[in-house]
């Protein structure tokens, strides 16, 4: 394929949304075209699947059902937007992937990463991105900056530590594949960082 396929994670409020935007008008610029996307959702299922994952109204759901609903809502969105985008050539930037279903489900709810990876793999057909791009920063600080808390986002502040330390190790494990970012800089110091590192990217395609 020969897109580039760019994935923010990171625990809650600690600004992907904006980098994210920042990354993408940087892109456009240059002329690239660049496919804007989040999960879970992406697609019209991809969305309603969304709607049950994250809704109050399921406080306490099973913790497998949890997982199985985020790896659907990943299947379609690569089927029907991802991979035809890569195939297209385009500049992929999508707000998490498999890692946050790692750090969410597989580690801060114990199903394990290893299973919980698998099955997102299964979902994808082996679709991981070229870079993923994890913005780090102490949950307790970030959780501050976010109201209106959906059904995750509701979790004890033990959760939200697990899944930061989660993407911390990820990273660790696959250092070329990831670049790990303070999000407590500025939001252009980090955007200058993300724009080296994808235009590192871009050059060794
Ligand atoms: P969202 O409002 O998109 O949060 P954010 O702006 O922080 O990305 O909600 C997504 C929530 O779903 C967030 O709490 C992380 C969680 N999540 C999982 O638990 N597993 C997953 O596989 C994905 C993609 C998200």
């Amino acid at each position: 394929m020969s897109g580039l396929f760019i994935a923010f994670e990171g625990g809650e409020g600690v600004g992907k949304s904006t980098q994210e935007a920042l990354l993408g008008e940087f892109l456009s610029s240059m002329g690239k075209t660049v496919v804007r996307t989040r999960e879970p959702g992406g697609t019209p299922a991809a969305e309603a699947i969304r709607a049950i994952v994250l809704s109050r109204e399921f406080d306490g759901m099973n913790a497998r059902s949890e997982a199985l609903l985020f790896a659907a809502s990943r299947g379609d969105h690569v089927e029907r937007v991802i991979r035809p985008a890569l195939e297209r050539g385009d500049i992929v930037i999508c707000d998490r992937y498999i890692d946050s279903s790692v750090a969410y489900q597989g580690y801060a709810r114990n199903l394990g990463a290893e299973h919980v990876r698998n099955l997102s793999l299964w979902a994808t057909n082996n679709l991981l991105p070229d870079l993923t791009i994890v913005l780090t920063m102490n949950a307790d600080v970030s959780l501050q900056r976010i109201s209106n808390h959906d059904r995750l986002e509701a979790e004890p502040i033990e959760y939200h530590r697990a899944v930061t330390q989660a993407f911390l190790d990820l990273a660790q494990q696959d250092p070329e594949r990831y670049l790990v970012i303070d999000a407590t800089q500025s939001k252009d110091a980090i955007a200058q960082l993300i724009n080296a590192r994808v235009m590192q990217e871009l050059n060794e395609k």
